[in-house]
């Protein structure tokens, strides 16, 4: 083991003591210490879902990136394992960049970027990121002799050889394939695909798609996988221009959904979808479970709006693992079921009108998984106040005029300038809402109609609000359904 490892594990190990469970959320996983960004390596070995993660353990900002390691039975309940990997190699020495993992036999395989800071050729400084590999056996990794093993001059003429990073890798009928995120010489992004027979010995198959300077600029962390007899590319863009309420100004995330032909390699994309309509969600990656359900993961944070109190010796938190399905044509995504399993204390109401500001007794709470249906056409807005206390809430709004649903946390007790609101438009084919909310302390996560479209935002309110209000300028006639959720 590296010194670099051996540091930042005894470090996680001190540090994360200190820090009290009720700092932390309830049933999302948060890093042990230090800053975290995009989940990598989101996979099974030897029957166990593991979730890898960028990682800078001294700071709550972002530094020199390591690979934090945790796992996971049921994808609610997470052991942290030790720090995973460390820049500690020239051909990383600026970073241990986003990636994947497969199980291969008995070892379990990680490919990630490594980003190297070195003299070109004219004296100054520039960067390098090529693709590597380490070798394990679910907690020890050993970077192998021959890395990098995919390097940017594999690329097509022109593309970028700074901005080259994010490999995924599956198997498929004993082949080995990568998609990795490239910038073509037209400063836009594209995404490249690798084969090879053998994981140390890729050759480049071709660019996948690209964006012509269409879907924003360097496209990151792509993932590439079969949905439900179609394929989808998801993407997290940067630099893009907001397009109505469907994207916002810059980092984003989307699905390029598709065809793919295995032959010939190419995916014919047929229509783009965001991922997240809310504040906080980034770069995040799937994996397929034993059972054949293709689970989702984001990071809960924003690069331009990072968010978290300055006392706070975390920075952040993963979503809830969803479960991806397509229906009529449009990706749905869902809480994985294994929530389930921890809920207590179901309390219901069936068609309460709902008029004036209304509390319901029994419905409240910080953990919480809340089902709601706005029924009726009396009236225009309606409004839910969570996390509320005297001073503070957080409210969703569902407009039926405007057929818009938005999210709103100016008040929830976070003293800084952060973006505090965003809408999205919803089907109006429906007459029925459905919201499923999911509350755990800093976080509200909402999937409307059967997770046809999700908003996840943070929210720092001090945890003792915990109250839920609803409010209709008409008459709404709600059916509602809260569980507390509890991880013991
Ligand atoms: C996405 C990203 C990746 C990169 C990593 C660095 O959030 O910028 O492209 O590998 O973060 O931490």
């Amino acid at each position: 083991m590296s010194e670099m490892v051996e540091k930042a594990r005894n470090y996680e190990i001190e540090e994360s003591m200190k820090i009290a469970q009720d700092n932390r959320p309830v049933y999302h996983f948060s890093n042990p210490v230090g800053w975290m960004n995009d989940p990598n390596g989101f996979s099974d070995y030897k029957g166990e879902h593991h979730l890898f993660f960028q990682y800078y353990p001294y700071a709550t900002h972002w530094d020199s990136m390591h690979w934090g390691h945790a796992k996971s039975a049921d994808f609610i309940k997470w052991e942290y394992l030790p720090v995973a990997l460390a820049p500690d190699k020239d051909y990383d020495n600026f970073g241990v960049f986003s990636g994947s993992a497969i199980e291969d036999g008995e070892k379990q395989i990680l490919i990630y970027t490594g980003v190297e800071e070195k003299a070109a050729p004219n004296g100054e400084k520039c960067i390098r990121q090529n693709q590597c590999i380490a070798i394990g056996n679910g907690v020890e990794y050993e970077k192998i002799a021959n890395n990098p093993v995919v390097t940017a001059d594999m690329l097509p003429e022109g593309s970028s050889l700074e901005d080259f990073r994010d490999p995924k890798v599956w198997k498929e009928n004993g082949k080995y394939y990568m998609v990795a995120g490239s910038r073509h010489g037209d400063g836009s992004g594209q995404i490249a695909l690798f084969c090879a027979e053998n994981p140390e010995k890729w050759e480049f198959a071709g660019i996948l798609d690209r964006s012509e300077n269409k879907i924003g600029r360097m496209w990151e962390c792509p993932d590439f996988y079969p949905l439900d007899g179609k394929q989808v590319l998801m993407i997290s863009p940067q630099e893009m221009e907001a397009e109505g309420l469907e994207f916002h100004n810059g980092n984003n995330t989307a699905f390029l959904i598709g065809n793919y032909d295995k032959e010939m390699l190419k995916f014919m994309r047929e229509k783009v979808q965001c991922v997240d309509y809310g504040l906080d969600f980034y770069a995040p990656q799937t994996m397929e479970t034993e059972d054949g359900r293709r689970i989702l993961i984001g990071w809960m944070q924003s690069w331009d709006n990072p968010m978290y109190p300055d006392t706070q010796r975390y920075s952040g938190m993963m979503t809830i693992p969803r479960e991806l399905s397509i229906k009529g044509g449009r990706i749905c995504q869902m809480p994985v079921r294994e929530l389930e399993k921890y809920r207590s204390n179901v309390i219901s109401y069936d068609n309460v009108c709902i008029h004036e500001e209304t509390e319901l007794e029994g419905i409240s709470g910080r953990s919480i998984d809340l089902q709601i249906a706005l029924k009726g056409n009396e009236y225009g807005k309606f409004k839910i106040k969570l996390a509320a206390d005297e001073k503070h809430y957080s409210e969703i709004i569902y407009d039926r005029d405007e057929k818009t649903l938005t999210f709103d946390r100016t008040h929830s007790g976070f003293k800084k300038d952060t973006i505090s609101t965003r809408s999205m438009y919803v089907s109006d084919k429906k007459d029925v809402i459905n919201l499923r909310i999911l509350v755990d302390r800093f976080s509200v996560e909402i999937f409307v109609n059967d997770g046809e479209q999700v908003m996840t935002s943070l929210i720092y309110t001090p945890v003792d609000a915990y109250g839920i209000r609803f409010a209709s300028n008409g008459k709404t006639y709600l059916d509602v359904i809260k569980y507390d959720i509890e991880v013991k």
